[in-house]
C-alpha cells in the first residue's frame, strides 16, 4: 500500500500516512490527529468485520472512509459501504494502483456529503431521513424540537410515508393539544440505498393566523352591519324628528297659544334636545356617506385660504361669545387644492369649532405650505389639551374623553374628528394631533397641491387677519 501512495501519478497527491496496527491504536492516533481519510482493513487483531467500521465512523464521523477487505470477506465491506464506508478495495486486486485516486475521490464525495448533512442540520424547517425499511437515519434539529421529547433516530418512522405527498401529521404533546405539522415526503439516496426524506413545517401558526383572519374578517363584517343599521336608523329618524322640531317651533312661537314662563322653559329645554338629536343625526348620516363612499365627491379647484377666511369670520360670533380670540393667518405661497368645497369647509368648521369649545383665550388657524409639499392647515388653541393616551382614539367614531360640560352644557357627539378624518382621507391627505395637557392643542391638516403652479393674481394680501389680532 506504501508503495502504491508514493508512487508519483497525475494526481500529484502527496500522503502524510499513519500506520496503526489494531483498532486501540487507531483510535489514539484518531484521538491526537486530525486526518482527511482512514484506509481501514476490518480484519484487526483487536476487531473484525463491520464492528470495525462502525468504531472508526463514530470517533471519526466527519473522516471518508475506505475499507480493505481479502476476498471472500466482501459482505462486511458491503455492509461498510451501506453504513456510510466512502469506497471498498479489495487487497491485492489492481484496483490498489488506483489507490491514490480511489482516496482523493472519497475525500471529495464525504466533504459534498457532510455540506448536504449541514444544509439539512441548519434547516428551519424539519427534515427526516427514513431508509428503505422505514428506520430513521438522520434527524436535524428542527425536527427534533417537534417530536420532543421523544428521539427519532434509529427507530421506526412512527408515520406512514407517501412519497412526493404533502400532508397534515399530528404530533402528540400532552397534555396540550397536538402540534400540527405539514410533511412531504421526497426519495432521495442514502449511503447508496434508496431513501426518503420527510420535510415538516409547524403549520400551527399558520392555522392560527388564518384563524386571527377570518375573526377579523366576521368583525369588519359584523361593523358594516352595524353601521349600515345605524345610517338606516338615523336615516328613519329624521322625518319624524322634522316633525316634532316643527311643532316645538310653533309652540315657542306662541302659535297655539300665548305660552306662560315656566311653559315656556319647558319648550326651550326640548328645543334644545331636539337641536342635540338634530345635529347626531346629521352627523351620523355625514359619516355614513363617507365612509361608504356612495356619494362621489365635489372636487374642483379650490383656494383653501379663501374658505378659511370665511370660516374664521363666520365664527367671530362664537368666539366672542366665548371670549376667545379668533384669528387666521395664511402664508403667502400657499397654491389651490383639489377638493370638495363642502366638505373643506366642514373640516375647518369642525377642527375650529373644537378648538373655541376648549380655548381659554385663543385659537389660531394657520394655512402654510407643507412640508415636504401640499399644504399644510394648522388650528391651534391655547385650552386645557389632550392627554397622550387619549390621543390615539380621538379619531375613532364616538371617541369623547371624559371632561366636564361646556359652558352651555354642550355634550359633543364624538363624530366631528371621525368626520374630518374620512374628509382627509379622501383627500389623500393626513390628519395629525399634537397635544400638551394644560397648554393647548394643535391640529394639523396635510392635503396635496393642485399639480398646477399656482397663479400669483388672487392672493395680493400676505396674511388674512380676522377679529383684528394675529
Ligand atoms: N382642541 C381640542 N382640545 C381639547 N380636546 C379636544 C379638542 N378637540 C377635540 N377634543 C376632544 O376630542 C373629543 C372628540 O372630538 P370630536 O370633534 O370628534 O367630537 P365632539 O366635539 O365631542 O362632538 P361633535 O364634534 O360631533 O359635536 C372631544 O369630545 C374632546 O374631548
Ligand atoms: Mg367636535
Amino acid at each position: 500500500m506504501q508503495k502504491y501512495l508514493a508512487e508519483p501519478d497525475v494526481t500529484r497527491m502527496v500522503f502524510d500516512v499513519v500506520r496503526a496496527q489494531t483498532l486501540s491504536e487507531a483510535l489514539e492516533q484518531l484521538s491526537s490527529w486530525r486526518f482527511d481519510a482512514i484506509l481501514a482493513d476490518l480484519m484487526l487483531p483487536d476487531s473484525s468485520g463491520l464492528e470495525t467500521f462502525q468504531v472508526l465512523q463514530r470517533k471519526a464521523s466527519g473522516v471518508a472512509i475506505l475499507v480493505t477487505t481479502s476476498v471472500g470477506d466482501e459482505r462486511a465491506a458491503m455492509e461498510a459501504m451501506r453504513s456510510g464506508a466512502q469506497d471498498f478495495i479489495l487487497k491485492g486486486s489492481p484496483d490498489f494502483r488506483m489507490l491514490k485516486r480511489a482516496i482523493r475521490y472519497a475525500v471529495e464525495r464525504k466533504a459534498a456529503l457532510e455540506q448536504r448533512d449541514q444544509v439539512i442540520r441548519a434547516a428551519a424547517d424539519g427534515m427526516v431521513v427514513i431508509d428503505a425499511t422505514g428506520i430513521v437515519r438522520l434527524v436535524n434539529p428542527a425536527a427534533e424540537r417537534m417530536f420532543l421529547p421523544a428521539s427519532l433516530l434509529g427507530r421506526s418512522f412512527p408515520y406512514p410515508i407517501r412519497l412526493d405527498e404533502t400532508g397534515i401529521i399530528e404530533i402528540p404533546r400532552p397534555p396540550q393539544p397536538p402540534t400540527l405539522v405539514e410533511m412531504r415526503v421526497s426519495p432521495m439516496s442514502w449511503n447508496l440505498e434508496p431513501a426518503s426524506l420527510a420535510c415538516l413545517r409547524d403549520v400551527g401558526e399558520v392555522r392560527r393566523f388564518d384563524e386571527m383572519k377570518t375573526e377579523v374578517a366576521q368583525r369588519r363584517h359584523a361593523d358594516r352591519m352595524k353601521d349600515e343599521w345605524v345610517a338606516k336608523i338615523s336615516h328613519e329618524l329624521r322625518t319624524p324628528l322634522t316633525i316634532i322640531k316643527g311643532a316645538v317651533t310653533e309652540l315657542a312661537e306662541g302659535a297655539a297659544a300665548p305660552l306662560r314662563p315656566d311653559q315656556m322653559t319647558l319648550v326651550g329645554m326640548a328645543q334644545h334636545q331636539v337641536k342635540r338629536v338634530e345635529r347626531l343625526i346629521l352627523s351620523l348620516l355625514e359619516l355614513s356617506r363617507l365612509e361608504s363612499g356612495a356619494t362621489p365627491l365635489v372636487r374642483g379647484r379650490l383656494d383653501p385660504a379663501e374658505v378659511v377666511h370665511m370660516t374664521v369670520s363666520a365664527l367671530q360670533h362664537a368666539a366672542a361669545q366665548r371670549a376667545v380670540i379668533l384669528t387666521s393667518q395664511v402664508t403667502q405661497s400657499v397654491g389651490p387644492i383639489d377638493a370638495d368645497a363642502d366638505l373643506f369647509e366642514q373640516l375647518v368648521m369642525n377642527l375650529v369649532d373644537n378648538a373655541l369649545r376648549f380655548a381659554r383665550s385663543r385659537v389660531r388657524v394657520r394655512l402654510a405650505r407643507g412640508t415636504p409639499s401640499g399644504i399644510e392647515l394648522s388650528v391651534e388653541d391655547d385650552g386645557i389639551g389632550i392627554p397622550a393616551d387619549k390621543q390615539g382614539l380621538l379619531f375613532s367614531k364616538y371617541a369623547q374623553i371624559d371632561r366636564p360640560r361646556g359652558p352651555e352644557g354642550y355634550k359633543g357627539t364624538g363624530l366631528g374628528l371621525a368626520i374630518c378624518k374620512e374628509i382627509v382621507a379622501l383627500h389623500h391627505g393626513v390628519i395629525k394631533v399634537e397635544s400638551a395637557p394644560g397648554r393647548g392643542t394643535a391640529f394639523h391638516v396635510l392635503l396635496p397641491e393642485l399639480a398646477e403652479e399656482p397663479s400669483e393674481a388672487g392672493r395680493p394680501e400676505p396674511a388674512h387677519a380676522a377679529g383684528g389680532s394675529l
